[in-house]
């Protein structure tokens, strides 16, 4: 008798899912560029790419929450057949990219918070929560901030190679289910 439970090579990971994989790939990418060069834009610059950076943080912050809701309420398609161990570390590997992705931007929020920023979206602002805390105090936790999006994009980077190995050299549906089409 046949498996029923086997993969259908056809099924693709639905429209929404992929459309929150991608852009929120595109953003995170974004937000670290921005945040590793905020420095080397001229002083005129560095405060609009701060806000970005803060803006577009607080944007891939709630994205996450939508992609969490939505992913507990839509099953993803099954994986593609694979080893046992494959299996375990492509889950293992998905759940610590969404704690990083909604890791990061907490620890990023937090920071700021505490630095006495205030948040300006162009269209409007919200002022500083608290007075701003001594450097020293606050150094961790921007270390934490970094840390974690190194941890976060190293990872991404990983999983991209994974997806590629999945698609030119086992040549399987895995990337295809990712990408744009039916
Ligand atoms: C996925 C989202 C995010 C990524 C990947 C990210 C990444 C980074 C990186 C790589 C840096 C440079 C680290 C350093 O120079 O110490 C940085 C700095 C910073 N981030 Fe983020 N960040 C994210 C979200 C946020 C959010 C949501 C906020 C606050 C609302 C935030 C606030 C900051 C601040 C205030 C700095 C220091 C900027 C400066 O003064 O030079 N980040 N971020
Ligand atoms: C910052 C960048 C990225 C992040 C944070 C990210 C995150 C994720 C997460 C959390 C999943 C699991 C989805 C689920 O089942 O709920 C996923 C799936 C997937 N991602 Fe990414 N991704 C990124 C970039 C990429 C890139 C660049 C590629 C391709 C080169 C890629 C290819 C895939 C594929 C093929 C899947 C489906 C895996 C499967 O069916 O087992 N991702 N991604």
């Amino acid at each position: 008798m046949t498996d029923m439970s086997l993969p259908s090579s056809g099924a693709h990971y639905d429209r929404v899912a992929r459309a929150l994989h991608w852009s929120m790939a595109a953003l995170i990418l974004i937000v670290f560029a921005l945040g590793l060069t905020i420095d080397d834009f001229p002083r005129s610059w560095k405060l609009t790419m701060i806000e970005l950076h803060k803006g577009l943080g607080i944007a891939i912050l709630l994205l996450v929450a939508l992609r969490l809701i939505w992913r507990l309420a839509h099953r993803p398609p099954v994986p593609v057949a694979s080893s046992a161990l494959l299996a375990s570390a492509a889950k293992l590997g998905h759940g610590a990219l969404y704690l990083l992705m909604a890791l990061v931007p907490v620890i990023g929020l937090v920071y700021s918070i505490r630095r006495g920023q205030s948040f300006d979206f162009g269209l409007f602002t919200i002022p500083a929560f608290q007075a701003q805390e001594p450097r020293e105090i606050t150094r961790p936790i921007r270390e934490w901030h970094e840390w974690a999006a190194f941890a976060l994009v190293g990872l991404a980077g990983l999983h991209a190679l994974a997806a590629l190995w999945h698609h030119l050299i086992r040549k399987d549906d895995t990337l295809r289910r990712m990408l744009p089409g039916r």
